[in-house]
């Protein structure tokens, strides 16, 4: 039972709170028909919100990215993402309150850019997913943009595989896979004008002190199929999460894929202290922990039970979300993050001289 004093500060701080859901409607509403009644209750706001007519923004995928089309449904489906009007149809241009474009897929003189005057509510998105390695210059882009998509943090739509904070009623154990295997690594590139010299000659090194079970084109030519991937990685006790640059902040996919499988994660890439911002740091162990590959080595092949199975502690409390496998599925959260996005968005912004923001 509450007490007659603290139901009158409850109806004092109910009163306080509607009117103030009450003049967040009358300024949301300044440029809108003028409402007739205030909304007096939560429920009639929810009512007022469900009769509004539908004033999803529009926003238009200029190139599907690489050519690879998917169903825009995907973001209710896969992310829960309902807030904006996605389309490839160019002719909704003017209409378009955001416009993303895909950065590969730019021309080198932008003829394949829209070429009427762009409206003055309409932000252009550069969505970008390479690293900076892999990022070629094209020119004329520097003051073109309004907002950027990137696995950056510092980027105005970051779209990356982050672990999501557990919730405390889940208290299913987590249980050890199957292993049968010490290392591994799945490959697929190891041209070196993409970068991928480091972390070549690294692996060359570290396989002469310990085995690695090898996976992927690049050496074995063979493509691994996307139903193998998590269950391959999941019987090797740890997993070369090798990037193919190293940048700030790029930390892909290569490490999403063993958190999630229950693997731990060997990482190549920025220094510790950046993966430190997106892991814990008792998650994965960073070949810069060690003077050369081949005390890492010794470290792996010395690792007792218990000491490997403090790699898993943080999975009492935080949990690792599968990424969309294929290339098929990759676009689809960045995008379904940009139409998100452009539902709230309500701010002027030009982002000035992207490249010197993304090369250095
Ligand atoms: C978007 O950026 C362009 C310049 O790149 C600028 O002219 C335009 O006013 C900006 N629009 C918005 C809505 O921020």
């Amino acid at each position: 039972m509450m007490a007659p004093a603290s139901k009158k500060t409850m109806c004092l701080a109910t009163t306080a709170a509607l009117g103030l859901v009450c003049c967040v409607f009358a300024f949301l509403l300044y440029f809108e028909p003028p409402s007739p009644v205030c909304p007096s209750t939560l429920t009639n706001v929810k009512d007022y919100e469900d009769v509004v007519p539908n004033e999803k923004p529009i926003v238009l995928l200029w190139f599907w990215p690489l050519g690879v089309k998917f169903d825009f449904k995907a973001c209710l489906t896969y992310f829960n993402i309902d807030s904006c009007v996605l389309t490839d149809d160019r002719t909704l241009y003017s209409q378009a309150k955001g416009v993303i474009f895909y950065h590969k897929n730019i021309g080198g003189d932008l003829k394949n850019m829209p070429q009427e005057p762009r409206p003055a509510f309409q932000k252009w998105i550069w969505y970008h997913v390479e690293s900076p390695t892999n990022t070629g210059r094209i020119p004329g882009l520097e003051n073109l943009f309004n907002l950027t998509l990137s696995y950056r943090r510092d980027a105005d739509i970051t779209a990356r595989n982050e672990l999501t904070i557990r919730k405390t009623d889940v208290k299913e154990d987590f249980v050890l896979p199957k292993k049968d295997k010490l290392v591994c690594w799945i490959v697929s590139n190891k041209n070196p004008a993409t970068g991928t010299a480091v972390r070549e000659s690294y692996y060359k090194e570290l396989s002469k002190h310990i085995k690695i079970e090898l996976f992927g084109t690049a050496y074995t030519g063979h493509r691994l199929s996307y139903e193998e991937y998590y269950s391959t990685i999941a019987s090797c006790k740890f997993y070369l999460s090798f990037e193919n640059s190293l940048h700030r902040d790029y930390i892909t996919e290569k490490v999403n894929g063993p958190l999630v499988a229950g693997t731990v994660p060997v990482v190549l890439g920025p220094p510790r202290e950046n993966y430190e911002e997106f892991l814990p740091s008792d998650a994965f162990i960073h070949i810069n922990d060690f003077p050369d590959a081949k005390s890492l080595a010794k470290f792996l092949l010395d690792m007792t039970d218990a000491a490997y199975t403090r790699y898993f502690e943080w999975r009492k409390f935080y949990e690792a979300t599968p990424h969309l496998l294929s290339i098929y599925n990759e676009f689809i959260q960045p995008i379904c993050l940009a139409c998100d996005h452009m539902s709230r968005d309500v701010y002027y912004h030009v982002d000035h001289d992207l490249y010197k923001w993304y090369l250095t």
